[in-house]
Order: structure tokens, then sequence, then C-alpha cells
């Protein structure tokens, strides 16, 4: 793997813990403005200064972050089906690697969407992105998706997406916590990055699940809903770093929330920079 590739991976992934927290709010590219994520700006802007690495799309980019931000940027690049849709797996790549080097970015991420009808195409997309992003030095995240079709997020289905991900050269996988998660890590050779999906019913079942993929082997999260969803976004995703970086239980990260949570919120970091 040349300089680059490991650099841009190596700011993604703490290498103290070999672990990322990245903070997704890429949603609006198939969702439309999703709740608590309408103006993607102030959504994140506090949430910013606690993310390893954001997953965007290139317009939330260059609208809603500040390019003095020096955190990693993890670009969605794949697109072209929305909600209203039937089937979420018609998709293409929406960006030139170009614009992905432009914008300066640490890794491009495009779905793909096995045993869905455009599995063949999605597939294709990714072998093309690896090419690209291999010639240019930028890291690719496969995701997994498992769109509408929630039942298929058990550990052989995951398994075979993942490694098929990892096959045509995803340098990443983001997939989803199930039970037998060890297994679907056993077969993956790249590191493994877990979603949220919707939210859960509280902040502790948010824990649980990141807690258990950790304890399975997973190298980090890539997690959207249930943090800015949550009525205290920042103690989640602090809570969250605890357990992915300090192997924090599900009781210390409680502890790591409550404890936020009592304390006075932050200025908002872009009304008061100091
Ligand atoms: C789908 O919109 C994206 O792949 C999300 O980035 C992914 O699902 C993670 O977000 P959440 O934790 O909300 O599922």
């Amino acid at each position: 793997m040349d300089w680059g590739m490991r650099n841009r991976l190596s700011r993604m992934f703490r290498p103290s813990s070999g672990n990322s927290v990245m903070l997704a709010v890429d949603h609006g590219y198939f969702m439309g403005p999703t709740r608590r994520l309408e103006d993607a700006g102030a959504t994140i802007r506090p949430l910013l200064p606690y993310a390893d690495a954001l997953a965007l799309t290139r317009g939330v980019l260059r609208t809603s972050v500040p390019p003095e931000a020096s955190t990693p940027i993890v670009l969605r690049v794949s697109g072209g089906a929305t909600v209203l849709q039937e089937d979420l797996s018609n998709e293409a790549v929406t960006t030139a690697i170009a614009d992905a080097a432009r914008l300066n970015v640490s890794a491009v991420a495009l779905s793909v969407f096995v045993g869905a009808p455009h599995e063949h195409q999605s597939l294709v997309n990714l072998s093309k992105l690896v090419d690209d992003g291999e010639a240019a030095g930028i890291p690719v995240l496969a995701i997994t998706a498992v769109g509408k079709e929630l039942e298929k997020r058990d550990a052989r289905y995951l398994a075979l997406a993942c490694r098929v991900s990892a096959e045509i050269g995803a340098h990443v996988v983001k997939t989803y916590y199930c039970d037998g998660f060890s297994k679907v890590v056993e077969g993956c050779p790249v590191p493994l990055v877990v979603a949220g999906g919707p939210k859960l019913d509280s902040d502790r079942a948010a824990l649980e699940l990141a807690h258990g993929a950790i304890a399975e082997g997973a190298h980090g999260i890539d997690m959207g809903r249930n943090i800015w969803q949550s009525d205290h976004p920042v103690p989640m995703l602090k809570a969250l770093r605890a357990i992915v970086h300090e192997k924090a239980t599900v009781r210390e990260a409680v502890d790591v929330l409550e404890g936020e949570k009592a304390r006075p919120a932050a200025p908002d970091p872009a009304v008061s920079p100091a």
C-alpha cells in the first residue's frame, strides 16, 4: 500500500487504538431532509470535534462544513435512487475521483447491494472506484446496504456481502451488527466498521450495539441517527468514543453519557471559536 493511502487510513483510524469513530451524516442523499439533519451544518458543528471522520456527500461538505476543519472526510460517491423508489439498489458513481481529490478527502464510500436487483451494477461500480482510488491513493469504503429488507441483517448474508466487497478491493467495509457478528469479522480480510441503523429505543441500546461490535472485532463505528437523533448527541458521541478507543464497558460508557449530560453545554464552536 502506497504512502498516501496509508496516511489517509491512519488519519481515520487512530493509531493508538486502531479504531475509528466515524460520524455519518450522508442520509440526505437518498432520504432527503432526515429528522434532525434538516440543517446539516447545525447538526454537524457541535459534534465535529469528537469525530475521527465525517461521512457525507460533496454537497453537504461544500455547503455545511468549514474548510478550516481538520476532521478527515469520508466522501459518499454513490447515489441515484431515493426512498420514493421500491428498489434503492439502482445506484451509480455520482462523484468523480478527481473531485474527491480536490476536496482533499481521506476516503470515498459507495454502497453495494448484494442480493438486490442491481447487485451486479453496484459491484462493478465498486471495482471501478477501487481502480480509481488505487490510482489516486484514496481508500475505498464499501457500504453493505441492506436497503428496506432489514431481514437480511443476518450473519450469513452480511458475511457474504462484506467478503465480496473486500475481494473486489475495498479497503474498509461498513456493515451492520448482528447475531454471530464475529463470523462476519472472521470472513473479512479488511477492517469493518458498523452502522447504527434507525434510532433505537434508548441511548443505552446504541451503546450496547457499539460495544458488541467492538468486542467481536469491529474496528469502529460509522454511526448517524443514534447519535444526532439522540436528545444528547455530544454526550452520546463521547460515550461511544470510550467504547471504541478505550474498551469501556457498557456500564462505563453509560457513566460517561450521564456525566456529560450533567455538564453545561459547550458553546457552539462556529459561534464562539475560542
Ligand atoms: C445511509 O444513509 C448511510 O450508509 C449511513 O451512513 C449509515 O446507515 C450509517 O448511519 P446510521 O447509523 O444512521 O445507520
